[in-house]
């Protein structure tokens, strides 16, 4: 176990900056708040505590420490948010090798290493000349073939299964995971451009023809248990920190302009790989940065691409920047033939998606027909509606009125006709019932919490030999015990760190993290938190015995639970 190094790093770090990095907060009392990024929200329900290092959502009960925070929100795993803070706080994490965990698709992603092994060697091998010279000629060199881990599939005897099997690798699964395609290979004489993760597993190939030989230009990997399209971005796992750097994401159609925008430094790219935005991609984009650039394809098909996704982030309040390629160039051969300087003047000349939209309008518009013409002016105002920003809104009533010789008091109240009914649309906001806990439940919980920020109420608990009556709070209070045991003392951050791989308990302490009781107590309070646990221990039990008693046949049995059941009820008094 690597804790004592976690928490080392953890100490070193404030999650306040963390997480402010990441969403605006305001600081407000003790605690800092702003928009939860785990559930659908607009309101400040995400509460982040300097004090206690921890953060907890008031409305969808996300909760944990600045780790959690990160494995949820960039899709690390525990081991990169080690990697991730330990270098931005100067600690030595050159050797953390954290016993991993085995998840049930450890064996596909093996798999797809050894693939991408098997594909990165034909390239190099002399099988792999015409393909070399493939990319070579469109400008692929060897540091970007390193880079991207660019590879070859052959034309041979179902290699990669043969392969693969002798690993032992079952063939239903090589099929599941579209390695396979019943005992043959998927892929036959491609060049291979491995696909990505999230965090940046290979869990799919996207492979190229690079001969003319009539087939289709690339052949992608299926969906499959860990390749879902939809929900992935090429190049995420990379634009990640880039992104956070240039301050902006931008977005390509497909890897191969992503691979070109990196040869001229550019890696704050991702690519959609030929598909429409899913809500989940649109999710993903927000992360990456708000500042969102559309740098999809100069064809017609782009153009249309880029229309639908502009106006997909206009809903989520995110206005697109464009940057405009000529007709018919997309990132790759623009980069390719114009160079990197044309390229950054474009990527410095953007747009706003709503200009880019008008500019769009008007290239089909005549504007020798009144008809045609008050028909434009009208769409541009309906643009204007959804623009948020009354100052924006005002320089582009003021440049229609001047563009046609207009009063600008027509366009206005033209433009609050067009707005009225926006005004009724009702904001569906996503609630959580909050369960009601009965008192006993309120008073483990209770319990449980001060344990958690006060070293001697875990001792006294020990003394007293407390016994919770649930199985939940025996677990969290047995962890808790044997943490204070172990390190000499509790705190929840780290505490969190020790049992966020333990389903069961990270659920309940979420759930108590989240419930906003008291941390501190005096000796007499806590008592009295003991009693009312001991009270509903003694009358559950007088309740099973009551039972059994009524199912007891053998009367001297039957004798005996009820002298128990007697006891029980002194006891009460
Ligand atoms: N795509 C695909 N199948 C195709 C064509 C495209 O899966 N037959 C996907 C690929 O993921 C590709 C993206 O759509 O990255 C964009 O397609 P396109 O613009 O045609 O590819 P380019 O990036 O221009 O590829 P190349 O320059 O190699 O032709
Ligand atoms: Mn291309």
């Amino acid at each position: 176990m690597n804790n004592e190094l976690a928490n080392e790093i953890r100490s070193k770090c404030d999650i306040v900056d963390i997480v402010g990095e990441r969403i605006p907060l305001v600081a407000r009392g003790k605690n800092f708040f702003g928009v939860c990024p785990f559930h659908d929200d607009s309101n400040p329900s995400l509460c982040v505590s300097r004090e206690k290092q921890i953060y907890t959502c008031f409305s969808c009960h996300a909760t944990g420490n600045v780790f959690t925070f990160l494995m949820n929100y960039e899709h690390m795993d525990f081991r990169e948010t080690l990697h991730y803070l330990g270098e931005k706080v100067g600690v030595d994490v050159s050797n953390i090798r954290i016993a991993k965990k085995n998840t049930k698709f450890d064996s596909f992603y093996e798999a797809y290493q050894l693939s991408l092994k098997y594909f990165q060697n034909n390239l190099q091998s002399k099988i792999g000349k015409d393909a070399r010279s493939y990319l070579a000629s469109r400008k692929i060199d060897d540091a970007v073939i390193k880079e991207f881990e660019i590879g070859l599939s052959l034309n041979a005897n179902n290699d990669l299964v043969r392969l693969l099997s002798n690993k032992n690798y079952d063939l239903a699964n090589l099929n599941k995971i579209g390695l396979a395609s019943d005992a043959r290979d998927v892929y036959i004489d491609r060049i291979m451009f491995p696909l990505y993760d999230l965090s940046g597993k290979v869990v799919g190939f996207s492979g190229r023809i690079y001969r003319d030989n009539g087939l289709n230009k690339y052949l992608n990997t299926k969906e499959t248990p860990i390749f879902k399209k939809g929900q992935l971005l090429y190049h995420y796992h990379v634009a990640r920190e880039e992104c956070r750097q240039k301050k902006s994401v931008i977005v390509m159609e497909g890897f191969m302009d992503v691979i070109r925008a990196s040869t001229i430094g550019i890696r704050n790219t991702v690519a959609l790989m030929g598909t429409a935005l899913t809500h989940e991609q649109l999710q993903l984009l927000k992360r990456l940065s708000t500042n969102i650039i559309l740098c999809l394809d100069g064809d017609d098909a782009g153009v249309h691409a880029t229309l639908g996704i502009g106006d997909m982030l206009l809903k989520e309040g995110i206005e697109a920047k464009v940057l405009v390629l000529p007709n018919p160039d997309d990132p790759d051969s623009f980069i390719l033939n114009q160079g990197k300087e044309k390229f950054i003047g474009l990527l410095e000349s953007v747009v706003t998606f709503n200009d880019f939209k008008l500019r769009k309008l008007k290239e089909t518009v005549d504007f020798r027909s009144d008809e045609e013409t008050a028909h434009y002016i009208n769409q541009v105002l309906i643009e204007a509606t959804k623009v948020k920003d009354p100052i924006r809104i005002e320089i582009i009533l003021k440049k229609l009125a001047k563009e046609f010789d207009l009063s600008y008091n027509t366009l206005e109240m033209r433009f609050r006709e067009l707005e009225k009914p926006k005004r009724s649309e009702t904001k569906v906001v996503v609630t959580y019932k909050k369960q009601k806990k009965t008192k006993y439940e309120k008073a483990m919980e209770q319990i449980l919490y001060f344990m958690l920020n006060n070293d001697w109420v875990i001792s006294l608990f020990e003394k007293e030999r407390f016994v919770f009556p649930n199985e939940a709070s025996r677990l969290l209070a047995s962890e808790i015990v044997y943490y204070y045991t172990t390190y000499g003392s509790i705190n929840i951050p780290d505490f969190y760190t020790y049992v966020q791989d333990k389903e069961e308990i990270v659920g309940f302490l979420n759930n108590i993290l989240a419930s906003n009781y008291v941390e501190h107590t005096s000796r007499d309070e806590l008592f009295e938190y003991f009693g009312v646990i001991r009270e509903y221990s003694r009358t559950q039990e007088i309740k099973r015995l009551t039972n059994s008693l009524q199912k007891e046949v053998d009367p001297i049995m039957q004798a005996r639970i009820a002298e128990k059941i007697r006891k029980l009820r002194i006891g009460d008094k």
